[in-house]
Parts: C-alpha cells; sequence; structure tokens
C-alpha cells in the first residue's frame, strides 16, 4: 500500500488543499506534518468553497482520519473557532475523525504580538510573515520551553511550562517595549481551552505506525512551499519550518522509508506572498492578467500575491530537494488567452550562466532569468477533465515543464472545483 506526500514545489499556494481533497478520496488518513494556520488551503466542492487553516484538507470528506502531527504548531483558540466553522459548513468533526499528536507544540497569544511587534520594526528587513506567531512558537519548541498539547492536561506541569516560558519572554518583550504577560490570565486561559482540545490529544506516532502495518493509506498534507523552507528557501525570506517531504517523517513519527510516493504541487506560473526574491516577477500587464485571472489574493491574510512567469529552475531545485517522484501542475486556464507564455530555464548573474539558485541572499536578489517563448493557445483549458480536451499547445507547455523540471506530471488542474481534475499517473499505485 502506497503513502503519498504532498509538497508545494514553490512559494506556497500551488493548490494544495485542491490536490489534497482530491487525492484524499484515495486516502484513510490526511495527516499535516509542518506549519501551522499560517496556511490557506482552498477547497471547492460543487461551488461551495471550504477555507482550511490548520485543520488538514482531509476533514471535509466523511469516514477519513485527520491527523495534527507533532511537526505543526498549533493555536488552541484559533484550531476552536476552525472547527466550529467548519462545522458549520455541515463537516462533522469528533475526536475519531480528528487527532492532534500529544507532543505538539502550542501557539500562544505572546507568539504572534512577537511576531508582529518584530515586523513592524523599521530597523530591520520585514519578512511580510502572516503575523500568525509561527516563528516564535518554533524558536520556543528549538528552546525547550514551548507548552505542548500533552501538558494541557496537568495544571502543576502546564504552570511550570508557562514560568519556564515567560522568563525568556519577560526579557524579549521589555527589550521592543511590549507590556509584561499576565502570567495568571494566561494560564487561566491555557486551563479554559484545554478540555476542548485534550478529547483530540492522541499519541500520533503509534496510530499512525499501526495504520500502515494494517495495510491502511496514508497522506501526508504539507503547508507553504518549498522556497519558504527554512533550510532550502531563500532565507530569511521563508517560514520557519522544513517544508520539503523529508519532514513528514519527523512531523508525525514514521519512518523515512513509509513514504512511497512524492507529490509535487506545482502552479503553472510563480507567485509569492511576502518579502524577498522573486527572479520572473512581472510588474508589467502580463502580471496583473495573472493576479486577475489567478484571484491571486492570499487565503489567510488577504494579501496581493505576486505574480511571474514559470520558472523551471526553482522546481527542478525543489523537485530535487523533495525527492518529488511526480508533479500535479495547477492552473493551466489562468493561462488560457496569453499569445506567448515565458518559462525561465536559467539564470545570468555577473556574465556567468547558473542552472540553479544561489544561496547566497545578495547573488539571489541579482540574478536576471533567461527566457525560452512558447506559444499561447487560444482555446480553453477551463474545466477540462482529460487530455484529449486540451489545447496542442497546451501540451506542449506542460511536455516542455516536464523535460525542464525533469519530472513527469502526474496530476493536471484545470479549475478550482474538485473534479475538475486529470489524473495522468496514480500516486497511490502499488
Ligand atoms: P494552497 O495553499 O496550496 O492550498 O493553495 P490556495 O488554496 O492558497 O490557493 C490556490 C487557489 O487556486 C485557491 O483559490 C484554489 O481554489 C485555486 N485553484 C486550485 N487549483 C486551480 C486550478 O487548477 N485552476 C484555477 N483557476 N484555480 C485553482
Ligand atoms: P500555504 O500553505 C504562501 C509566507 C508569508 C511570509 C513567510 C513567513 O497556503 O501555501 P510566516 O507567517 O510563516 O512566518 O511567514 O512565509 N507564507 C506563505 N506564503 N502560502 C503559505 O501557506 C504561506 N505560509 C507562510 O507570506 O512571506
Ligand atoms: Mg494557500
Amino acid at each position: 500500500m502506497a503513502n503519498v506526500v504532498v509538497v508545494g514545489a514553490q512559494w506556497g499556494d500551488e493548490g494544495k488543499g485542491k490536490i489534497v481533497d482530491w487525492l484524499s478520496e484515495r486516502a484513510d488518513v490526511i495527516a499535516r506534518f509542518q506549519g501551522g494556520h499560517n496556511a490557506g488551503h482552498t477547497l471547492v466542492i460543487d461551488g461551495e468553497v471550504f477555507k482550511l487553516h490548520a485543520l488538514p484538507s482531509g476533514v471535509v470528506r466523511g469516514g477519513k482520519l485527520s491527523v495534527i502531527g507533532n511537526g505543526v504548531v498549533l493555536d488552541p483558540w484559533h484550531l476552536v473557532t476552525e472547527i466550529e466553522t467548519i462545522r458549520a459548513q455541515g463537516v462533522e468533526i469528533t475526536p475519531e475523525t480528528l487527532m492532534i499528536a500529544e507532543n505538539t507544540p502550542l501557539i500562544l497569544p505572546l507568539h504572534g504580538e512577537l511576531d508582529r511587534a518584530r515586523e513592524s520594526q523599521n530597523s530591520v528587513a520585514k519578512i511580510g510573515t502572516t503575523g500568525r506567531g509561527i516563528g516564535p512558537a518554533y524558536e520556543d519548541k528549538v528552546g525547550r520551553r514551548v507548552v505542548r498539547v500533552a501538558d494541557l492536561a496537568d495544571p502543576a506541569t502546564l504552570a511550570t511550562r508557562v514560568d519556564r516560558l515567560l522568563i525568556h519572554h519577560g526579557a524579549l518583550r521589555r527589550g521592543l517595549g511590549l507590556p509584561e504577560v499576565d502570567r495568571d490570565g494566561l494560564i487561566a486561559a491555557l486551563s479554559e481551552v484545554a478540555p476542548k482540545i485534550l478529547p483530540y490529544a492522541a499519541p500520533v506516532w503509534k496510530v499512525l505506525n499501526e495504520k500502515k502495518s494494517e495495510g491502511r493509506r496514508i497522506l501526508f498534507e504539507g503547508a507553504q512551499g518549498a522556497l519558504l523552507d527554512i533550510d532550502f528557501g531563500t532565507y530569511p525570506f521563508v517560514t520557519s519550518s522544513n517544508v520539503i517531504a523529508g519532514q513528514a517523517a519527523t512531523g508525525t513519527g514514521i519512518g523515512p522509508g513509509s513514504i512511497d510516493f512524492v507529490l509535487g504541487i506545482v502552479k503553472a506560473y510563480t507567485t509569492r506572498v511576502g518579502e524577498g526574491p522573486f527572479p520572473t516577477e512581472l510588474f508589467d500587464e502580463d502580471g496583473q492578467r495573472l493576479g486577475e485571472r489567478g484571484h491571486e489574493f492570499g487565503t489567510t491574510t488577504g494579501r496581493k500575491r505576486r505574480c511571474g512567469w514559470f520558472d523551471a529552475v526553482l522546481v527542478r531545485q525543489t523537485c530535487a530537494t523533495s525527492g518529488v517522484n511526480g508533479i500535479a501542475l495547477t492552473k493551466l486556464d489562468v493561462l488560457d488567452g496569453f499569445e506567448e507564455l515565458k518559462i525561465c530555464t536559467g539564470y545570468e548573474l555577473d556574465g556567468r550562466m547558473l542552472d540553479h539558485l544561489p544561496t547566497a541572499a545578495d547573488q539571489q536578489a541579482r540574478v536576471t532569468p533567461v527566457y525560452e517563448t512558447m506559444t499561447g493557445w487560444s482555446d480553453s483549458t477551463a474545466g477540462a477533465r482529460s487530455w484529449a480536451d486540451l489545447p496542442g499547445e497546451a501540451i506542449k507547455y506542460v511536455r516542455r515543464i516536464e523535460e525542464l523540471i525533469r519530472c513527469p506530471v502526474a496530476l493536471l488542474s484545470t479549475s478550482p472545483e474538485r473534479e475538475d481534475t486529470i489524473l495522468v499517473t496514480d500516486p497511490f499505485a502499488d
């Protein structure tokens, strides 16, 4: 039985939610393994829109087990609200259908405050974070002072954890001119939210390993995109977690050998939210048209996404670092009607040609893309459900992408709707 990892292969918002929802019909368990509610995954099912941030996209299909793994950072108050919102859309969420790893770190209000206070400092270049406390929570995890889900069960442990955390944050907050944290108020708030979270707490590593031995299929749902990875992304303009496929193992507690197929989600052009280098970014009418046709506004913050041509150099690189076996190419329909399309095939830097994005920040900011021009198509691909429905020029564009990134297309998406998806190779096939 195959277990599949889905990862974003660009800067996020590639359409992971739609593809995970589509694939989850074939899976028994859907597990998030990193990130938090900085993610925004949109699903459209028969015209109804579901926006998921902390919950795995699998919750929308009944009868599946959804899992929040230890690699995630979880804001318990946000989760309670998100569960209520999704329930109001008719989705059943119970401790039988949702499990949260007991060793998951919690995002507290002080993390969001710190995130936003740092972003508003004028002396340092902004990252353009979502302001949801993701970075500060991961810092505290690695700093061995974070409050975890299991700590909510015992008042004495909870108080000890909060005290340890506040020694560190007290000093930080004084430096930033933030008011002192009300210790007793924080403990009271955590004690109040605890009974709403604890029913879902479980030893996820054990449950997943048991499911695996029973031959159940696990679908791992990544958030963000490989270019936002803390190690391999455009540092420091990245998120604070490992985003690439290897994280699926450490972020849930299964061995790396349990991953049978890595599916990279790739948008047919490129977008980015927040600050940082973006070699193929467009500032002209083409860029505006991509943004308008693609409705490129952030699901989480509503910010306008920056848009540009497809960058094959970047995707070849991210397919390598995640060991991508096949890609799902999304939003091909957004390119309908362009007379010409450009694909970046390499970079030029100081008179030299590069076949990868350099690591040094100043070089990342200075590379200029080398383009190949392709003929566009006037027919529509929107809503296409088979290869036969695609115009010849669209097929050529897809084939050229496969060649340049050295990875085959397994799925193709032609609209936000669940069923407007073309299956080429089933990632779950044995
Ligand atoms: P995610 O963060 O990777 O899950 O992606 P988002 O949900 O943030 O952004 C992708 C957006 O594109 C969502 O609004 C989707 O409904 C939409 N979408 C997904 N696939 C397609 C597609 O093939 N065509 C079009 N036009 N929209 C799509
Ligand atoms: P999904 O899962 C796109 C970006 C932010 C910012 C940087 C750091 O929907 O693809 P953070 O709040 O994580 O510390 O912000 O990362 N970012 C995303 N961009 N899609 C996402 O998630 C993102 N999650 C974070 O805009 O540039
Ligand atoms: Mg998104």
